[in-house]
């Protein structure tokens, strides 16, 4: 890369606008760096699709940004993350690129042996490295992997706080009401936006976990490693784009990102 690599943006990746949700972490560490946030709503949810097909268009749309010279990637998307991040560190081994997953660790620490729920993807709770995180943590708490397919699309739509999502949302959770968990982490980054409807359905004792921060604070320290932070000291821009090309989409992307 040129002599001012590290003013080039950041890109952040999700299926679509979820991982608004993670820019909005970035942005309150980092303000002055520039983003492309780019959601692959044309495709969206990647949650109920093959392996493969994720893996292609996650590896896909990385390329495309790399080469517009983003100078590092999040993949703001838990189901993206456990389907290409493997592959995708394989083939730039020189580029931060840092993956999201179920906040799994805070949320089974958060008392003694408390009962997690985890909500994501069926693909998420399918894979291979979900199966993996839970392992490590199957002494210190009971985890119980939920699979919301359907879910992410209210988020999509813009609905967050709805009646059919109210609804949609009693039916899910039915059976964890009434103190039956301690916890519930969003393994999903649409999730956080309909975290107030889901701590309603819930109870308000329930804890929250969703890895968004975390994931923030790790591409800072990888890009500060790589030394790739930038020294400007004026706030940077956040481009937002959309596979689907609708003004609509731009509008509530901003939405998103404003709440
Ligand atoms: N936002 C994505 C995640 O974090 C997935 C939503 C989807 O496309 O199914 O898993």
């Amino acid at each position: 890369m040129d002599n001012h690599s590290s003013d080039r943006p950041i890109a952040v990746f999700d299926s679509g606008m979820g991982g608004i949700s993670v820019l909005r972490e970035l942005v309150a560490i980092m303000p002055n760096e520039d983003y492309i946030y780019y959601g692959d709503s044309a495709h969206a949810p990647y949650g109920t699709k093959k392996l493969e097909e994720v893996r292609e268009l996650t590896c896909a749309h990385a390329k495309r940004l790399f080469d517009e010279g983003a100078k590092g990637l999040v993949v703001a998307c838990n189901t993206a993350t456990s389907a290409a991040v493997r592959v995708l560190r394989e083939q730039y081994p020189n580029i931060p690129i840092v993956g999201i997953e179920p906040a799994v660790k805070p949320a089974a620490q958060c008392k003694k042996h408390p009962r997690v729920l985890v909500m994501a993807t069926p693909m998420t709770i399918r894979e291979e490295k979900f199966k993996k995180l839970m392992q490590r943590y199957e002494k210190e708490a009971e985890i119980i992997p939920l699979p919301c397919p359907g879910l992410m699309d209210f988020v999509e739509r813009g609905d967050l706080d709805g009646e059919d999502l109210r609804k949609y949302l009693v039916e899910l959770l039915f059976a964890y009401q009434h103190e039956q968990v301690d916890a519930v982490v969003l393994g999903c980054t649409h999730y956080p936006f309909v975290k107030p409807m889901i701590q309603r359905t819930l109870g308000e004792h329930v804890m929250v976990f969703d890895g968004g921060a975390g994931t923030a604070r790790e591409m800072k320290r990888r890009l500060r490693e790589a030394d790739l932070l930038t020294g400007r000291t004026t706030r940077g821009q956040v481009e937002f784009r959309n596979s689907l090309e609708k003004p609509e989409k731009i509008a509530l992307c901003k939405r998103l990102f404003e709440l």
